[in-house]
């Protein structure tokens, strides 16, 4: 067996959290892989809305594992939030969740950290999440992290402090008010040795042993490739590898076992918090986008910017990927537009590339091509319109990707599946 992966092609909030959802039941393991709870995965059924940050977006399946695995990032005090919703909801998480013992701890003083450095950077700031992201990577990297299972440990307690006395160092030095630290340290104890209800496990020999025993496994990222630690406008990225070679490293799962890579990308582009958008909209239309798109954060409930469909961009993390597969959602929030521009190319001082430059920060002018929008409403019981069928067409061709997937609308019964090898079992 082959683990599957589907990844986020554009800024992140794709619609990868419904679309994880839908595919759940082909899958017996959804595993998360990079990022933490600066992912928000919007999931609606049944008439309700959940949003899940840090747990894979398969736990409202029976039957079904979800594993956090070694690359992500976890804050206890936010997971266990996202728990007693589940468990206010009597979703029956404990037989459907394990969290692995090498993924690290976001501690309180990583969000002070986080926030500390973006009011340093004043108005260059990233944009973060604030949730501590960039400076618990850091100290992964810099190999003085503390991971999940350290809370197993006897002297926790003690390593905790040491590191947590590191950084209020840095933030002295940063000359950064720390005064509610104790409180958030208390929750955050208490959260952590809560998460020692939930299995920890040596993950990478759970999935690997899965695969090995012919379990399907769909490995469900976070963000989106253009936010990539790499390969994104850095330095307004994420502290990760969002792209498909996170999932090896992030699940401990080798290059060759991976099968299917579903790329999922919206109609057209959004990004929250700083950095180049090369087609980004600041007029009517983008207010548009944003308002029947309801394009704000599910994390930070902060406004998207808006745009239209970026294909050099899209191109590129086809490519960075492997994507073999497409999935194409928020279609219908352009039911009304009588014109749908796509980007074809950059020009950059009169150079038109189809190329995403080293410096992305340069004044890109895109070049665009018209589409004649459909001005009719969409369902997933009846045809497309034509012209619909014929914007798909056209990524399907300038991306060489087939689109496997439509997405109409977020509830999980507005999916159009075009192959029938992905009708859910
Ligand atoms: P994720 O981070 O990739 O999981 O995406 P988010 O949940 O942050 O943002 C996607 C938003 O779009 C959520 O509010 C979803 O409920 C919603 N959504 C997903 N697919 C569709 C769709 O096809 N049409 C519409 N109108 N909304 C969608
Ligand atoms: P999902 O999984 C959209 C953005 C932040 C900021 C940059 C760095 O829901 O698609 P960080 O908190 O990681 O230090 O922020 O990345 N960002 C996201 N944007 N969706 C996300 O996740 C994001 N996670 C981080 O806005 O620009
Ligand atoms: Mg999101």
């Amino acid at each position: 067996m082959q683990v599957d992966v589907l990844l986020g092609m554009q800024w992140g909030d794709e619609g990868k959290g419904k679309i994880v959802d839908v595919l759940t039941p082909k899958y017996d393991i959804i595993a998360r892989f990079q990022g933490g709870p600066n992912a928000g995965h919007t999931l609606e059924f049944d008439g309700q809305k959940h949003v899940l940050h840090t747990i894979p977006s398969g736990i409202f399946h029976n039957g079904k594992m979800n594993l956090i695995g070694n690359g992500v990032v976890i804050d206890p005090v936010i997971f266990k939030k996202e728990i007693d919703n589940l468990a206010k909801q009597n979703v029956p998480y404990q037989e459907r969740l394990l969290i692995s013992r090498k993924a690290h701890l976001i501690l309180p003083t990583h969000r002070l950290l986080d926030a500390a450095s973006e009011l340093a950077k004043g108005k260059d700031k990233i944009g973060s999440t604030l949730k501590g992201i960039g400076p618990t990577y850091m100290d992964k990297t810099g190999r003085n992290g503390l991971r999940v299972g350290d809370i197993e440990a006897k002297d926790f307690e003690s390593r905790y402090q040491a590191l947590r006395d590191k950084h209020t160092q840095m933030l002295d030095r940063m000359d950064f008010d720390y005064g509610a630290l104790a409180e958030m340290e208390t929750e955050w104890m208490e959260a952590a040795r809560f998460m020692q209800s939930i299995p920890f496990t040596d993950s990478e020999y759970y999935i690997n042993e899965a695969l090995n025993a012919g379990k399907r496994i769909l490995a469900e990222g976070a963000q989106g490739s253009l936010l990539d630690i790499e390969f994104g406008s850095y330095p307004f990225v994420t502290s990760s590898n969002t792209i498909c070679a996170g999932a090896c490293t992030g699940l401990g799962i080798a290059p060759n076992k991976i099968g299917e890579v579903y790329g999922i990308f919206k109609a057209y582009c959004t990004r929250v918090g700083s950095g180049p958008f090369p087609t980004e909209l600041h007029d009517e239309t983008g207010q548009r986008l944003r308002d029947i798109g309801h394009e704000y954060g599910a994390t930070t409930g902060r406004p998207r910017r808006c745009g239209w469909l970026d294909m050099v961009a899209l191109h590129y993390a086809v490519m960075l990927n492997g994507v073999t597969k497409l999935i194409m959602t928020k279609a219908d929030v352009l039911n009304e537009f009588q014109n749908i521009g796509v980007c074809t190319a950059y020009d950059v001082d009169g150079k038109v590339s189809k190329h995403v430059p080293y410096d992305q920060s340069a004044a890109i002018s895109p070049v665009y091509e018209q589409h004649q929008g459909w001005q009719s409403e969409l369902s997933a019981d009846a045809a497309l319109p034509k012209e619909l069928e014929a914007y798909i067409k056209f990524v399907e061709e300038a991306s060489s990707c087939p689109i496997s997937i439509v997405s109409l609308g977020p509830d999980r019964t507005q999916t159009l599946i075009r192959e029938s090898n992905l009708q859910p079992a």
